[in-house]
């Protein structure tokens, strides 16, 4: 089955190809440039450049992948959570071409998304992981713990209390004055630093057993040390490097503290931070330690991209999930994990 993945949620604008979960095409254009000199993304900008965007990002996604138009048998798009006019943008766009073309549509929740994108086939990932799984998505909005019970039955069972682990690394950098958006930066940043590992700033695990997160006591420690301590050469190598390593102890234990606590085997990992390779570094080993595997996609394939869209809305289309017309935006994550109720199916 050919299917289009349409991605708008933040200021990535991104259009895919799969064919039964084989990876045909997948372009990005991001207007994180214009955004850069404000030290976050502006939603009206972002809109704006999506709808600038799209056409082009689809033809060039159409002529990678080698088919036309009239070949997808399905879209699928985000519809939350994201920037509402983001998502729009996608939305609309998908709806009219699915009107266009006579196609099914199917709208679907970024977050599962991103965990969900370790089950599209590439040269270098033959097979995903089985359920039940414990998943991790640790993005610039989001540092949620689940666990995956089935394609349709996402439990949430931690999640970050204030900021999330990238918006901490984004927020970092700003206050060290190295532009948005901080991932990158703090781990280059954070690789030059070859000294003694000298400072030592908190680790939020909160109670006992929860696997809830909070990096904002973090943040607040990074600043007063940056304020304190005298600016030398090798000053933001070391905070970058000290900050890093208190992020990742956290989001490594408590994830794995999951996989002990419902007896689960197997981790699947995404969003944005996941490109960290001290990140992957480190979860790897320790898992393989307790003899839990691993699965983290492709660089790429972390940050937002049209593929996850796809793979995702066409593995629930195949088990019978439909959107229809009156479907829309879903800013903020849904009800029901926000007050830890039930699990949530993932289609919106
Ligand atoms: O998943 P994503 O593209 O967008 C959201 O859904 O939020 O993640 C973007 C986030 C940003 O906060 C960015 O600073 C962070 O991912 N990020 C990184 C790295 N690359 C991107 N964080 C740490 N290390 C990186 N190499
Ligand atoms: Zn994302």
């Amino acid at each position: 089955m050919i299917t289009l993945g349409i991605e708008t949620s933040c200021d990535e604008t991104s259009c895919a190809i799969i064919d039964d979960s084989r990876l045909l095409s997948n372009k990005v254009s991001s207007s994180v440039h214009l955004h850069s000199k404000y030290g976050g993304v502006v939603p009206e900008i972002a809109s704006r450049c999506h709808i600038e965007y799209i056409d082009g990002v689809l033809k060039e996604a159409l002529k990678e992948a080698k088919i036309r138009l009239n070949d997808i048998e399905l879209i699928a798009l985000t519809c939350g959570p994201g920037l509402c006019g983001s998502l729009l943008t996608g939305i609309s766009y998908a709806k009219a071409l699915s009107f266009a073309l006579s196609k099914p549509f199917i709208g679907v929740n970024h977050i599962i998304a991103h965990m969900h994108s370790n089950f599209i086939k590439t040269d270098a990932a033959a097979r995903g992981p089985h359920y039940p799984y414990i998943g991790l998505v640790i993005s610039g909005g989001h540092t949620n713990i689940y666990k995956a019970a089935a394609l349709d039955e996402y439990e949430l069972i931690g999640c970050s209390q204030d900021d999330a682990a990238g918006e901490a690394f984004d927020k970092v950098a700003k206050i060290m004055g190295l532009g948005y958006p901080g991932g990158p930066v703090i781990e280059r940043r954070a690789d030059a630093f070859r000294g003694k590992d000298d400072i030592h700033f908190p680790r939020a695990y909160l109670e006992k057993d929860s696997f809830d997160f909070s990096f904002s006591g973090l943040k607040t420690a990074v600043l007063y040390y940056y304020k304190k301590h005298k600016r030398s050469k090798t000053l933001i190598d070391k905070i970058s490097y000290a900050f890093q390593e208190a992020v990742f102890d956290v989001v490594r234990d408590k994830t794995i503290a999951a996989c002990r606590k419902f007896g689960i085997r197997e981790i699947a990992v995404g969003g944005g931070v996941a490109c960290n390779s001290r990140f992957r570094e480190t979860l790897l080993s320790q898992a393989r330690e307790k003899n839990i595997d691993v699965f983290i996609p492709d660089k790429s394939l972390c940050l937002d991209n049209g593929a996850m869209i796809a793979c995702f809305g066409e593995d629930l289309f195949k088990k019978g999930k439909r959107s229809d017309v009156l479907l829309t935006a879903e800013p903020n994550m849904p009800a029901c994990w926000q007050e830890r109720r039930s699990s949530y199916a993932g289609v919106l």
